[in-house]
């Protein structure tokens, strides 16, 4: 159950970071000059969200569909996020930064999935920001595995129809990959692109959207202050009425 009181900060903050290809074709770049100057983007938000006190980042990485882009494209994004995995780890240690990622991880490459589990094991005891990439994600796909769980959960009790009559929601939110964690009260999507292109489809249903339109290489402190100022503004009624 959501809180009905006014919150002015979000707990949680998820982020589409979108446009780092047409940044760089603007500049006359290649699109991976794009994704490098994002890395920067994405360390900005972080330190800015651990002084504003945020207590979740997240941040789509790379969807289940973004494995149709060119294979170049693909094996340079997998390079670079196992080269700021392992870049990042003095920050997060020093920021009390808690790392996760979340998606498909069987489907990443071997020395990326490494990379994650000893980032994850390093930083679990930090406390300050929890920092969540998702990675070979899908709503969808994350609506699929839960249904699939719980089916087997369901068939495991000995009592399919009674175990099944009893779940509600929250009792389902526990079988997708987000178990545990808040759902995001402000998502951000940059480069003025207003989809949610299969993210956080369920934990997603009340949350603020706020679509900048710079792109993502360019969304920095003051960039992320403006989103955090609107999204205070914002009168959140979770479909009832004041
Ligand atoms: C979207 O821009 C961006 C991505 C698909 C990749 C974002 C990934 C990073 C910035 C790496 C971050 C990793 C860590 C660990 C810090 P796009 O290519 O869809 O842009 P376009 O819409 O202009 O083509």
């Amino acid at each position: 159950m959501q809180s009905e009181t006014a919150i002015c900060k979000p707990r949680h903050v998820s982020i589409i970071m979108d446009g780092n290809g047409r940044w760089a074709q603007e500049r006359g770049l290649e699109r991976v000059q794009g994704h490098l100057r994002g890395v920067e983007s994405v360390r900005a938000v972080t330190e800015e969200s651990v002084r504003q006190g945020i207590e979740y980042l997240s941040l789509y990485a790379f969807s289940t569909e973004n494995w149709g882009r060119p294979k170049e494209e693909v094996t340079y994004l997998m390079s670079l996020m196992f080269k700021s995995i392992m870049n990042e780890m003095d920050n997060f240690m020093r920021n009390g930064v808690r790392f996760l990622a979340l998606g498909d991880k069987g489907s990443l490459p071997g020395v990326l999935q490494e990379s994650i589990a000893a980032a994850e094991k390093a930083t679990s005891a930090n406390k300050t920001l929890t920092f969540i990439l998702f990675l070979s994600y899908s709503g969808k796909w994350d609506i699929l595995n839960a249904a699939k769980h719980l089916a087997k959960a369901a068939t495991e009790s000995g009592n399919p129809d009674e175990y099944l009559s009893k779940i509600e929601e929250k009792d389902f939110s526990g079988f997708l990959i987000t178990a545990g964690i808040p759902d995001p009260d402000l998502i951000i999507r940059t480069s003025g692109e207003q989809r949610i292109s299969n993210y956080l489809l369920w934990q997603g249903a009340y949350s603020e959207f706020y679509f900048p339109e710079v792109q993502w290489p360019d969304f920095r402190e003051e960039e992320y202050k403006k989103a955090l100022k609107v999204f205070a503004s914002r009168d959140r009624r979770y479909g009832k009425v004041k």
